[in-house]
């Protein structure tokens, strides 16, 4: 995908998500803007407890926004909306989620839990229609329509991540939110299950906000990849463009961190731990904006830092 002829799908702008209670609370998501393109994948990336998860609950309006807002297709979706606009974006968007052993209902038959958005919104028309509808969904995922009839524990985890991604399907979304989809999987089915998604998007022009803890993952899917580090963005730029010429400090550790398939160069390596401390100078006095510091190429940084990371 070209930063040309781009139409935008999902604005998040300034987005806050708050826990807790009036007399404490923690900011888990803090002040955090992207947008997403109709029909790329826009990848994730930030280590556990960053806020990856919470930002897509408050896509799918799950988490309430403490404040900012998000829009879809130019209108908002944050804060109160119709009965009519919410049945709507329950249809249109989608979440996939990360550990397929816990995220079915193993008393359901794979029938019923496919079917589960479609029985919420009754939109599937006659019963002999939603058997269909579920046959197809299954198709699509590349499993058997006999497995409708099948509990949940008869498979593998690389199956229940497919029956995942048919209850998504089946409801026809546009953008699907894909929440760390393999990473709860074993290693030799992971690439399966990203070549299913990625020939997914190609088949039914899907858009993707795609989850992950590590860059490697997102790589080879995403158009555009944002980097998360405690609730806030830090960096966000075309997939080649970042590991060319990644910015923040904490996009290089993350970078560090992939490992090579030479095991010489990886004995000698020296992982970057971030450390913010050691890294940003005066933030009491100069704090970080975030910025585009080339066309496309967002980073959060003061004016001093700006410059630096520039003039390499
Ligand atoms: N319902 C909740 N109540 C209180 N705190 C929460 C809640 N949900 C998330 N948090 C906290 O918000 C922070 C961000 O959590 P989140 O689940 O979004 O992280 P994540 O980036 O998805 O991590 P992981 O890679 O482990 O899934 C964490 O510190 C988490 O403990
Ligand atoms: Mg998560």
């Amino acid at each position: 995908m070209t930063l040309n002829n781009k139409e935008t799908l999902l604005e998040v702008k300034n987005l806050r998500v708050e826990f807790g209670n009036k007399n404490k609370n923690f900011v888990a998501v803090n002040d955090v803007s992207f947008d997403i393109y109709k029909g790329e994948t826009f990848g994730l990336v930030g280590e556990s407890g960053s806020g990856k998860t919470t930002i897509g609950r408050a896509i799918i309006r799950i988490n309430p926004a403490a404040s900012g807002e998000i829009i879809y297709k130019g209108q908002k979706i944050s804060g109160k909306i119709s009965r009519d606009q919410d049945k709507e974006l329950t249809r249109k968007i989608q979440m996939i989620f990360q550990d397929p052993m816990a995220s079915l209902n193993e008393r359901a038959k794979v029938d019923y839990i496919v079917s589960e958005g479609l029985y919420n919104l009754k939109n599937y028309g006659t019963e002999e229609n939603r058997k269909k509808m579920v046959e197809q969904a299954l198709l699509d995922v590349g499993l058997l329509p006999e497995f409708a009839s099948r509990f949940p524990h008869e498979f593998s985890g690389g199956q229940r991540q497919r029956i995942g991604i048919a209850r998504a399907l089946i409801m026809e979304p546009e953008l699907v939110i894909a929440d760390e989809p393999i990473s709860a999987l074993d290693v030799s089915i992971r690439a399966q299950v990203i070549n299913l998604l990625a020939a997914l998007q190609k088949k039914k022009g899907l858009t993707y906000l795609f989850v992950a803890h590590d860059l490697s993952v997102v790589r080879f899917i995403s158009d555009r990849i944002a980097v998360i580090h405690k609730g806030k963005i830090v960096e966000l730029a075309e997939t080649e463009i970042l590991f060319a010429n990644p910015m923040h400090p904490y996009t290089k550790s993350l970078l560090s961190a992939i490992p090579t398939p030479n095991p010489r160069v990886e004995r000698n390596k020296k992982i970057e731990v971030y450390d913010p401390g050691k890294y940003h100078y005066d933030y009491d006095k100069n704090p970080p904006e975030w910025v585009e510091a080339e066309p496309g190429h967002f980073v959060l940084a003061n004016e001093r830092e700006l410059k630096e990371y520039k003039s390499k």
